[in-house]
């Protein structure tokens, strides 16, 4: 298949914790692909946007040469490539332009069970394993630490049983794999998500347009999955301590019940969940024929 300039090209995760997210979410955007045999190209039915399943890794690379326009990837590993470039005195060509509330986990050091660690001066003097070894060395001398720094380029926490580290810094994310290998986390040297990165090279309008026009129905979609849509019946007396009581709802609709002079109905959009708690005090308050329904798409 044909990579097209004229196109916008993705790069995403192949296969690993961001994989399946990355594409649900386009796929949500609107967007219908095709996969190509050897499985490493998604061709869009319905807009000019392919997607290219490549390794985590590549992406900030990808998308820092302007072979891709966008890339949706860990924080972690743009912030790893960044100081990496850098320590090659060179720029990252990219830059974020979203952050997507997914894959959420920290980079963090952890110790061998029964370890003792008072503090980050703990680490002086030791050895550390890391796949993320700029990422490491920036922590360590903003903290003035001197530590040693031992890659690992992956498997990094079976490394203080081979006695090849005295610690880890790793990914965490459920905690499962350092609970496996008796490691327990001391300190979380940065916070991680999703992220979508662009290139900084110019784009011609037609390619930026869409690439906004995607941005604000990503959002959309965020938004929606943080929103419910509740509808209810009110008497007329209790309406404004009803709309109180809505979480996160600016502007709700009162609509007359036909037949009935007494009582209205209430349409709202709650920007965030409904609790069971927040229906019984709607209740309590008088409202009646509660329903929340969960939002799909949302434009602002
Ligand atoms: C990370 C990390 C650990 C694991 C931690 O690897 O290196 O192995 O995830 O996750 P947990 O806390 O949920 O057990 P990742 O899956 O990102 O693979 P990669 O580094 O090879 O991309
Ligand atoms: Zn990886």
């Amino acid at each position: 298949m044909q990579i097209s300039e004229q196109r916008i090209k993705i790069a995403i995760q192949k296969s690993g914790r961001l994989a399946d997210h990355s594409r649900d979410l386009l796929e949500r955007c609107g967007l219908k692909v095709t996969q190509s045999k050897d499985q490493l190209f998604c061709y869009g039915e319905n807009m000019p946007i392919d997607l290219l399943l490549v390794r985590d890794d590549d992406i900030p690379g990808l998308v820092s040469d302007d072979v891709c326009d966008l890339g949706i990837v860990g924080f972690n590993v743009c912030n790893e490539k960044k100081l990496s470039l850098r320590r090659n005195g060179k720029e990252a060509l990219f830059k974020q332009v979203y952050a997507l509330d997914f894959g959420h986990c920290r980079l963090a050091i952890a110790a061998p069970d029964g370890v003792d660690f008072n503090g980050l001066e703990s680490l002086n003097g030791t050895r550390i394993a890391t796949s993320y070894v700029e990422s490491l060395r920036a922590f360590l001398d903003e903290n003035n630490i001197q530590a040693e720094i031992e890659y690992f380029s992956g498997a990094v926490e079976i490394a203080p049983l081979l006695g090849k580290a005295d610690f880890i810094c790793d990914l965490v994310s459920t905690g499962k794999t350092l609970a496996a290998n008796h490691l327990k986390e001391v300190h979380t040297v940065f916070e991680s998500e999703a992220v979508i990165i662009q290139t900084q090279a110019p784009l011609e309008d037609a390619k930026q347009e869409l690439i906004e026009r995607m941005l604000q129905r990503l959002d959309g979609v965020l938004r929606a999955r943080e929103s419910k849509y509740i509808m209810l019946h009110a008497p007329r007396s209790a309406l404004a301590q009803i709309i109180d009581l809505l979480p996160g709802s600016e502007y709700p609709t009162v609509i007359p019940l036909e037949g009935d002079g007494e009582k209205v109905a209430i349409h709202s959009v709650c920007r965030e969940d409904v609790f069971w708690e927040t229906l019984e005090n709607l209740k309590k308050a008088g409202a009646s024929s509660l329903l929340v329904l969960p939002v799909e798409k949302m434009l602002v």
